[in-house]
């Protein structure tokens, strides 16, 4: 689709990879919605891109179709979304209270698949054109990560809602994709309380992910691990999981 021009709502932009997305597709033209919670993250990111902001606490019932509305009633029309908003934790899942498990499916899940079913609906709506919807997974969506038990079926649970979601939408000229960064150096880790503290996988910035939110939004992807030899190891724990989960083990 061409982003020039294009009305593109961007969830989880007060901060972080939401935040370098709404301002790179602005730099590329398109006229961004910005949402999320904090009112004045948001509203400065927002003035950054030349954009609107939206807030809304998405695990809240009806705040997703409520966000998808109010920009049809601000710009007549929506052509893209990056489904980005999400939270992480780390520790065993024994530990976790019954509400932290909630809490992590009812925004990385619920309001995610939502928001797919919100946009496809919109999309079905407006006369035909191209447009994308892009969701910011995780790369332990596909690998699994110990320790990240929860996060990770989170992550899995959107690749597998995005695939058929662009099976759906193939022919209405939808082109749907997903990104599954590795380790990015933005507020996420302390917030789920549990610092990145590994050598490797390095953090990336979050432009960098901004950048291959971007491709899948403009149709050149559909897939986008970030860094790239990440997929590597994505790929590894598809094929041969018996052995990969046995590194993982022995190696981290
Ligand atoms: N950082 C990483 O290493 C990494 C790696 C793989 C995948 N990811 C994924 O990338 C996405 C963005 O994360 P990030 O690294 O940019 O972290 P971040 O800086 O913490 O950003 C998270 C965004 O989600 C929004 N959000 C959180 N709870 C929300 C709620 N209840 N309702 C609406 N918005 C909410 C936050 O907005 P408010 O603060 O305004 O509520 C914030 O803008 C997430 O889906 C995450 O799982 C991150």
């Amino acid at each position: 689709m061409q982003l020039s021009d294009a009305v593109v709502l961007v969830t989880g932009a007060s901060g972080g990879i939401g935040a370098a997305t709404a301002e790179l597709l602005a730099a590329r033209g398109a006229r961004v919605v910005c949402a999320g919670r904090d009112e004045a993250a948001l509203a400065a990111v927002a003035a950054r891109c030349g954009g609107s902001a939206l807030t809304a606490d998405l695990r809240e019932p009806g705040a997703v179709d409520a966000l998808v509305e109010e920009v049809l009633t601000r710009y007549g029309r929506l052509d893209a979304v990056v489904a980005n908003a999400g939270i992480g934790h780390a520790g065993a899942v024994a530990a976790m209270t019954a509400e932290q498990v909630t809490s992590l499916v009812d925004l990385n899940v619920r309001s995610t698949l939502l928001l797919g079913r919100a946009a496809a609906a919109a999309f079905t709506t407006q006369p035909p054109a191209d447009r994308a919807i892009c969701f910011v997974t995780s790369i332990a969506g596909a690998v699994g990560v110990s320790g990240e038990s929860v996060y990770s079926a989170t992550k899995a649970a959107v690749e597998a809602f995005a695939l058929l979601l662009g099976e759906e939408l193939r022919d209405q000229r939808v082109h749907v994709g997903t990104v599954l960064p590795g380790i990015v150096d933005t507020a996420f880790f302390d917030r789920r309380g549990a610092p990145y503290d590994r050598r490797v996988p390095r953090p990336v910035p979050p432009s960098r992910v901004a950048r291959a939110v971007v491709d899948v939004l403009a149709g050149r992807r559909r897939r986008v691990v970030v860094p790239r030899w990440l997929a590597v190891p994505a790929w590894l724990a598809g094929a041969v999981p018996g052995p990969y989960r046995a590194l993982a083990r022995r190696f981290g």
